[in-house]
């Protein structure tokens, strides 16, 4: 088999700009070597990145048997569960997949969305005024609590507080990078590393557990929240989801949704605060259309220019810039042909850059969405095929449900200085620093400005 060309970097050195500065490194790559690169890394079989729209399509449509994903994921093991979608292949991912989708169906986000702003607007009750503070962290509690409240069905209160608190200290013990090496995942006791961090999940799995114990229980009736739907799902033998499996899966989906879905909302800040002529146009289609006091999930749901900005900002920032894959089978792939065991890189970064489907790519311009359309080969931020990402829809629905709140409750500018570059956070890629921004002025529910600040800036 004949590898594609690609940077003759030894492993040990490739690592660093890989890590540390991925797209500065990816462009270089692409600059050199059109449509395919093989990319040598310590450790690890070496990998070929694909970035031409024809390859996508092959490997997305493969079948279960033929790629798997789930290897890829593997150091998540110990914190996700050995029942984790992202971590299974083949049937057995098969079975679950079928079993997560039916809540995560576009058409039951409406149900969702009360709660996204209720959530959002709470939030923003709280975010400082007149002086610059990194809105990531903010638009974290976001996500993170949508997840509480609408994946998990918890209300606020005890177990609420207590669960977020359990699993906020479980993710930061787990952001050491130190963590993902076999040798440091040994238990040492509770000051050592690992010691720490299975002690925290333990506790954080134990409310859990008990929450899932609770609700098997006693079902309560009406709820609409995902856990809910779960319990009562069965699959093609009649069979319900396990208490293990019920905990692995909440947790990928806490893991695989609020940080993604967190990082790409400050990635639109980002752009809607640099392009006042835009944010003036967004805040003139939520006045058009129903007006700027009630905001109602359905009608936000379906603006145009809200929807296009979100489609832009995940393909000029896809938070995830890549999607794994290892063949099962030999493959001919862009022309290549590849042996069984390969490991192969879609690059959704370099394919969602492409100057020939997207003309002068580094800019920021949601009207392309609105001029045409693209297709699951050419803008895939949530992946693709069996494995595409099931909260698709419920990432893109909060992402419009956060940014109408913030839209229409505030004014927000970036600060003068300081550029915000683009830096790797654990699986994500994310604006440096937090993204600063600058709260101006509250909107009071009629439209007007609380604080006389640049109101101006934001009048169409
Ligand atoms: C903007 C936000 C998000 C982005 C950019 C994103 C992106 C991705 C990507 C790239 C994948 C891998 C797909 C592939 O291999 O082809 C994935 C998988 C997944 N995502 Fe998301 N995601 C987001 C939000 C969410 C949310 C909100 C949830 C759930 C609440 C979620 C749950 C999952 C799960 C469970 C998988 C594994 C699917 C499987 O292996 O079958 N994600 N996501």
């Amino acid at each position: 088999m004949t590898l594609p060309p690609g940077p003759p970097l030894p492993p040990a050195l490739a690592i660093t700009p890989w890590l540390f500065r991925p797209f500065p490194f990816l462009d270089a790559c692409a600059r050199r070597y059109p449509d395919a690169f093989t990319i040598r890394l310590p450790a690890i079989p070496s990998a070929v990145v694909f970035y031409q729209p024809d390859a996508v399509k092959e490997l997305f449509s493969a079948g279960p048997d033929d790629v798997h994903a789930g290897k890829a994921n593997a150091v998540l093991r110990p914190f996700l569960g050995d029942n984790s979608l992202l971590l299974l292949d083949g049937a057995e991912h098969l079975r679950q997949r079928k079993l997560l989708l039916p809540p995560f169906h576009g058409e039951r986000m409406s149900s969702y969305g009360e709660r996204m702003l209720e959530i959002t607007e709470a939030s923003l009750a709280r975010w400082p005024e007149g002086r610059t503070f990194p809105v990531h962290e903010k638009l974290q509690e976001i996500t993170f609590d949508v997840i509480l409240r609408v994946v998990f069905g918890i209300e606020e209160g005890g177990l609420f507080d207590r669960m977020r608190a359990g699993f906020r200290d479980v993710l930061m013990a787990g952001m050491n990078p130190w963590l993902l090496l076999p040798a440091v995942q040994r238990d040492l006791g509770p000051w050592s590393p690992w010691g720490r961090f299975v002690r925290l999940l333990a506790q954080a799995d134990e409310l859990l557990y008990g929450e899932i114990r609770r609700r098997r229980a006693a079902p309560a009736a009406g709820k609409d929240d995902i856990l809910s739907m779960l319990l009562q799902a069965r699959d093609e033998e009649g069979k319900p989801l396990s208490d293990v499996e019920l905990r692995d899966e909440l947790v990928t989906l806490l893991v695989a949704g609020h940080e993604t879905t967190a990082t790409s909302l400050s990635w639109a800040l980002r752009w809607i605060l640099a392009s006042p002529a835009l944010e003036a146009r967004l805040v003139r289609e939520l006045e058009d259309n129903g007006g700027l006091e009630s905001l109602e999930p359905d009608r936000i749901m379906k603006l145009p220019l809200l929807d296009a900005t979100v489609r832009e900002v995940l393909r000029l920032q896809p938070v995830v810039p890549m999607v794994g894959r290892v063949l099962q089978r030999p493959m001919r792939l862009g022309g290549w042909d590849l042996d069984r065991d390969t490991p192969v890189l879609l690059s959704i970064y370099l394919v969602q850059r492409r100057p020939d489907l997207y003309p002068d790519p580094t800019r920021f311009d949601p009207d392309r969405f609105l001029r045409g359309k693209f297709s699951p080969s050419e803008w895939f931020p949530f992946g693709g095929g069996i494995r595409r990402c099931i909260g698709m829809a419920f990432a893109l629905f909060e992402m419009k449900m956060v940014l109408a709140s913030v839209l229409a409750r505030t004014v927000m500018r970036l600060p003068r200085f300081g550029r915000v570059r683009e830096v790797r956070r654990s699986i994500t890629v994310a604006p440096s620093g937090g993204m600063p921004v600058i709260l101006e002025a509250r909107r009071k529910r009629q439209g007007r400005v609380t604080s006389p600040a640049s109101a101006s800036t934001l009048s169409p």
